[in-house]
């Protein structure tokens, strides 16, 4: 299934609750949330006591994208303050496999992301502990960059890894997407799109039925 996750990165910040209302009521199907810790990625965002007070807004998938060193400090909070899929960074992880053992355990779904100079190789030992794959489309710590194309290969290789591994997890991609190069990262093999700027910017609800329209034309194909 194709879906859609708007980042609320890119939302407006003063009136948050009213911008998750719009792309929700507009059908986008998760809530992408970056978490910055100024350490793995050069800023900070927002944390548990935001993602707690917008947790009532919606009753969509809360999609917590976690670019932080050593998340695993922040799993049991993430998901008491509403995460239903939490992502942690290969890169930020001593060790993995229990970081992501110790997502499920709490009940929510395990992703893991990779940067873009990250070899999906990285991901072959966990193909079958993570629910989702997150494939970042830019090097992660701001919104507004434009998409490395060279990333939309490596989800053509870690699609064909899943596949031949009788797997068909999510993959998600993230950063410079829109709806001029959505096509190109669900053809590569992409079913979770993260767009920010993309959606947010201008008319939010117009924006996400934009995209929704062109991820409709894959469903009916
Ligand atoms: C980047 C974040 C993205 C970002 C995407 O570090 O992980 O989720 O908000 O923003 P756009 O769609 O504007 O590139
Ligand atoms: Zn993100």
């Amino acid at each position: 299934m194709l879906i859609l996750a708007p980042s609320i990165l890119a939302a407006d910040f003063s009136r948050l609750g009213d911008e998750i209302r719009t792309v929700d009521a507009a059908g986008a199907q998760y809530i992408h949330i970056d978490v910055m810790d100024g350490a793995f990625v050069p800023s900070i965002s927002f944390g548990m006591p935001v993602i707690e007070r917008v947790r009532g807004c919606t009753d969509r998938v809360f999609d917590v994208h976690m670019m932080v060193e050593a998340p695993e400090r922040y799993i049991g909070a993430m998901r008491k303050a509403g995460a239903d899929i939490i992502c942690v960074h290969a890169e930020a992880c001593r060790h993995l496999d229990r970081a992501l053992n110790q997502i499920r355990e709490t009940g929510a779904k395990a992703a893991v992301a990779i940067n873009p100079a990250t070899p999906v190789e990285t991901l072959s030992c966990v193909l079958g502990e993570a629910d989702m794959f997150l494939l970042m489309t830019v090097n992660p710590g701001f919104g507004g960059q434009k998409l490395i194309p060279y990333t939309l290969d490596k989800v053509r290789r870690l699609r064909a890894m899943l596949n031949e591994a009788g797997l068909s997890a999510d993959i998600e991609v993230d950063g410079g997407i829109g709806t001029a190069n959505v096509r190109d990262a669900i053809e590569a093999g992409a079913n979770v799109i993260v767009a920010g700027t993309s959606v947010f910017k201008g008319d939010p609800a117009a924006n996400t039925r934009e995209f929704l329209k062109i991820m409709a034309e894959y469903e009916n194909a």
